[in-house]
């Protein structure tokens, strides 16, 4: 077995680091079958760093966190010439007439994770977090084969903390949105937010699925190893088997970085991952110490940040967008242009007061610009390059996808249509309805609310519950099984929580939290539709917009009658669990609670609705009227003040005994 584990570690480091295979892809899998066959037979001689193990294990109810032993800074940026020249002049006079050279690498981006190596063996992987206390992903960071799960060394450091980025690569991450929207999922943003979202994931089979990989380019804490630059440094982690930049400059003086980096510029589009500048580092790591930090950042490195990528293109029309709550959107269609890493076709124009502001008219050259590499903006007009028939666009006065009457609101820039039946904003309406923190209805992706919408005349949140599994079988890559999981979810979707049925009905200004508000304060939907503005604008978080939004909300006779429908299809319309304060005989009913501060085993959420549970509320801030205060790490004014006003305090663990719940 410890011969077949080595045999795989090796190709697994010339495939994924290396990128130069030494074996084929069939040979290799039975290499790695064989050694799983063998761990299943004797589970015994399964060892934890196995190349078998990067396929993820038991998800987690949630992250604990943990400190760096070295903090996890961060990089003061520079944006042109100069800030790189008066940045040299601060390291020269920082080091007087000591010789140095400095290096560059490119910027790469993506998620910053920090890994703890023991003897060579990998125990832990945080992200930032804080700088100082990071996430512990350590199952999530396993599942990714580039990283070593002991170090390829006869006499390892002692103990080492390695530092890089988690990114994707532009070609996965094209194919995973690829592979999304055929399943009907929502197509990531771009790579970061990819790898960043996946990174969060508690279950760490999911993140076996993504196509992360990662770049080590520093050190934290570093014993039983004397590296005295950073080049020597990266020559160690490559060594090692950690994966680094693919391309690095080293030079003399800052004139050397800054030609550099137009070179890294101008192959900006070569790299596989998406690099938003350069890292300039000085090269003689004893001098680290003498240049000292700021705050936030070490003074022995500098970012430069590149221009985001503008591209110029043909904008071929602008169509309407409709969005959940009726407003209309206009969207440039532009001509496709590569741009950032991704092929663009479509851009946002906001509202019709912008497209006025930038004279955009339909048949203009334009450039677009992905700002912080988001949704891609129109940023101006070429207005030279007209031809003279190009056409000047007006918004229109009905709604494109349901031809109601379309208003503008008194102090809004925006254009809405107000037919609560229009599909497109029921389609909106309903994917809200069914998200994860809404009503969280398993098998209900974007594409199928679509075809519910167009072909099974669902126009309101209450039609799911009458949808037949013959008729949604029959749909577009539908069949009998599938139609029996959303069946399922849509029946198990009855029993949410209060404050989910109301979040999911789209009240404008009501998120999660203020939903959340609201159950505490309101036993049952019938309680809180009939609570008039003075009542709920006393309510914590809510102000004077959202409840006059709330109140409007249930004057809607449309509204008021899905919600009766949802109610006879027996979605829970009241408080789970809980009765009136102290008619219960807990511990917790009727006491009021704060939490703060990150408890090591449970999220604040969690934590939260535990409390709601057992007749409990919670508050966010410390009054008189507090009965305890929860806190955690980092817990700050609050404690302070629960002191002040004698309020008991718990730990997690008291917490937990409280509860009666199992700690740990
Ligand atoms: S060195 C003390 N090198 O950019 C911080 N950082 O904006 C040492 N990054 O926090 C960081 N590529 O997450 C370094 N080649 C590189 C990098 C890099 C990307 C990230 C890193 C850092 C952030 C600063």
């Amino acid at each position: 077995m410890r011969r077949l584990a080595e045999e795989l570690r090796r190709h697994n480091h010339a495939y994924f680091v290396l990128s130069a295979p030494t074996i084929g892809d069939r040979d290799y899998d039975t290499l790695l079958r064989n050694l799983e066959d063998l761990e299943a037979r004797f589970p015994q001689w399964l060892e934890a760093d196995s190349p078998t193990q990067h396929i993820g294990g038991d998800a987690l109810a949630s992250f604990l966190s943990a400190p760096h032993l070295v903090p996890m800074m961060s990089l003061s940026n520079t944006y042109n010439r100069d800030e790189l020249v008066k940045y040299d002049e601060r390291i020269h006079k920082a080091l007087q007439d000591h010789d140095f050279t400095y290096m560059l690498e490119p910027k790469i981006d993506g998620v910053a994770i920090s890994l703890t190596y023991k003897s060579g063996m990998l125990t832990r992987g945080l992200t930032r977090g804080d700088g100082r206390t990071g996430d512990d992903i350590t199952a999530n960071l396993k599942t990714i084969p580039s990283i070593p799960f002991r170090l390829m060394a006869e006499s390892p450091p002692s103990l080492m903390e390695v530092r890089g980025e988690v990114f994707m690569t532009r070609e996965r991450f094209a194919a995973l949105n690829q592979s999304r929207q055929e399943e009907g999922l929502e197509a990531f943003q771009n790579p970061r937010n990819a790898t960043a979202g996946s990174l969060k994931q508690l279950d760490s089979k999911v993140v076996a699925e993504r196509p992360l990989d990662a770049i080590f380019y520093a050190v934290g804490a570093l014993e039983g190893e004397g590296l005295s630059t950073h080049s020597n440094l990266l020559v160690h982690l490559a060594g090692w088997g950690f994966p680094t930049p693919p391309k690095t400059w080293a030079g003399p003086g800052i004139q050397h970085m800054i030609a550099a980096l137009e070179e890294l510029e101008n192959e900006r589009a070569q790299f596989p991952f998406e690099i938003d500048g350069g890292v300039i580092k000085v090269n003689q790591r004893g001098y680290y110490e003498e240049l000292g930090a700021t705050s936030k950042s070490p003074r022995w490195a500098v970012a430069f940040k590149f221009e985001p990528e503008q591209a110029e293109t043909l904008l071929r029309n602008i169509s309407i967008q409709v969005g959940r709550t009726g407003v209309l959107t206009p969207v440039a269609e532009l001509e496709p242009v590569f741009i950032s890493g991704s092929t663009v076709s479509r851009a946002t124009l906001h509202n019709e007061d912008e497209i006025r502001r930038k004279d955009i008219r339909i048949g203009d050259r334009v450039v677009i610009e992905k700002a912080g590499e988001i949704i891609p903006a129109v940023v101006s007009v070429k207005a030279d390059r007209r031809m003279g028939d190009e056409r000047e666009f007006t918004m229109p006065t009905t709604c494109p996808e349901c031809t109601g009457a379309v208003v503008q609101r008194p102090g809004e820039v925006a254009l809405r249509c107000e037919n609560s039946l229009c599909p497109a904003q029921m389609k909106k309406a309903l994917r809200h309805f069914a998200s994860r923190q809404a009503m969280d209805i398993e098998g209900l992706g974007d594409a199928l609310v679509d075809q519910l919408v167009d072909h099974l005349s669902v126009l309101s949140p209450a039609d799911l519950y009458t949808l037949e599994t013959d008729r949604v079988a029959e749909l577009e890559r539908m069949a009998v099984k599938s139609a029996d999981n959303l069946m399922n979810g849509i029946r198990e979707s009855r029993n949410r929580d209060l404050w989910r049925v109301v979040f999911s009905l789209g009240i404008r200004h009501v998120g999660a939290r203020s939903a959340q508000i609201l159950e505490e304060n309101f036993a049952s939907m019938d309680e809180l539709m009939s609570a008039n503005r003075e009542a709920l604008e006393k309510l914590p978080d809510i102000g004077e917009v959202v409840a006059e939004s709330i109140v409007d909300f249930f004057k809607n006779e449309t509204a008021r009658k899905t919600i009766k429908l949802l109610g006879k299809a027996g979605v829970n319309m009241n408080r789970l669990d809980t009765s009136p304060s102290g008619e219960r005989n807990t511990p917790i009913a009727g006491k009021t609670f704060v939490l703060t501060g990150t408890l090591p085993n449970v999220a604040r959420d969690k934590a939260a609705e535990w409390v709601r549970g057992e007749g409990g509320k919670v508050s966010s801030s410390i009054s008189r009227n507090t009965d305890y205060l929860v806190a955690g790490e980092n817990a700050g004014s609050k404690l302070t003040k629960a002191g002040e006003l004698d309020i008991p305090i718990l730990d997690e663990t008291g917490f937990f005994e409280l509860l009666g719940r199992p700690s740990g």
